[in-house]
């Protein structure tokens, strides 16, 4: 799985604050407790304090220590039974005091062995959601709330089928895609007319993939092909978001997701970087989801030959049609 470095710093950032934060709450907690019922500050100096003093004491003197250790953990234990007493007694939570990590799976570090916690994750996915939302609706345009009431039943002559039905169909097949999301998914190409939902499919998807934990970016064809430009041919903004760090986010991310593939100027520089992306990912084994107002055979001709063979040969097709839903909401 890919991660996105500047969401996982933002996710880091706020995992350890949220840490610091639950400490300093807990300690005043305790502090205050502490002062309520002075014998549990008696028992915090014991615990620390004696505990191993007669221990140390055999193993200086060279006598079998076993006895002190196992008189040690009787009294550490009666101690720590008195003390959940005295917390429950208190109104307090009867493991307060004990220093036991929130997650013990990482023990509060935000990683394992095996990578980045599923706690830690969390962070990661609440991030992205915020980045993603700042694109696309995600509060209100999700699987559940996909009408289809707004896509006509008659069949179109030459096609056969009614946009409803069409529709149903994409909208299974999506639906499906983004619930078994992985490196193996393949690709998908939104060609049709303007508002038909091609937009609101693709904030579903996002939805989903990103909530299982995958790196999910969504960008319009025209602010992708921008931020290249920026990179290649030096900074207008030095202050705005690296460009650098962009254009990784386009290429290494899990799912890519270009909107409105056509709406930019198509230059020989936003031809050559198209191939990049959808070249680059391919190669790499990571799903791309492109939406155009372009039919197939015009990506062939606007962009290149070679392009169109890739979605061709390695994305699958889906065709949307039907009368303009944004007038009529
Ligand atoms: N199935 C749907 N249910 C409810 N609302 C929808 C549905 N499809 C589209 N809409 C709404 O219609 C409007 C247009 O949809 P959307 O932006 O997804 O169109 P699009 O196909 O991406 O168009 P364009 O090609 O112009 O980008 C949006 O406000 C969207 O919320
Ligand atoms: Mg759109
Ligand atoms: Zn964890």
């Amino acid at each position: 799985m890919a991660y996105d470095s500047r969401i996982m710093r933002a996710a880091l950032e706020q995992y350890q604050a949220d840490l610091t934060a639950r400490k300093a709450e807990r300690q005043r907690r305790i502090d205050a407790l502490c002062q309520q019922v002075p014998r549990l500050a008696e028992i915090q100096r014991e615990l620390r304090g004696t505990a191993g003093r007669a221990v140390a004491a055999a193993f200086r003197k060279g006598v079998d220590p076993v006895p002190a250790i196992q008189a040690l953990s009787r009294q550490n234990l009666a101690l720590q039974r008195e003390r959940a007493e005295l917390l429950v007694e208190a109104g307090a939570p009867y493991d307060l005091m004990n220093s036991e990590p929130a997650c013990p799976s990482c023990r509060d570090t935000g990683f394992t062995q095996e990578g980045p916690c599923a706690c830690l994750m969390a962070y990661y996915t609440k991030e992205q959601n915020r980045e993603l939302s700042k694109m696309l609706d995600l509060g209100s345009q999700s699987f559940d709330t996909f009408q289809f009431s707004y896509y006509d039943d008659a069949p179109w002559r030459e096609l056969g089928i009614s946009p409803r039905q069409a529709m149903e169909k994409i909208y299974d097949e999506c639906r499906d895609y983004a619930m078994e999301f992985g490196p193996h998914s393949g690709n998908l190409l939104f060609s049709g007319a303007p508002g038909l939902g091609k937009t609101f499919l693709s904030a579903c998807i996002a939805r989903e993939v990103s909530g299982a934990g995958f790196s999910v970016v969504y960008d319009t064809a025209g602010h992708i092909f921008a931020q290249f430009e920026r990179e290649k041919f030096g900074r207008e903004a030095p202050y705005e978001e690296d460009a650098g760090t962009e254009v990784n986010r386009y290429l290494n991310c899990d799912l890519l997701i270009l909107d409105d593939l056509g709406s930019e100027m198509t230059t020989i520089f936003v031809q050559s970087v198209l191939y990049q992306i959808v070249n680059g990912r391919l190669l790499a084994g990571r799903q791309t989801i492109i939406s155009t107002n372009l039919r197939p055979q015009e990506i062939g001709e606007r962009y290149s030959p070679a392009i169109l063979s890739r979605i061709q040969g390695s994305y699958q097709i889906k065709v949307f049609f039907g009368r303009d839903i944004r007038g009529r909401r």
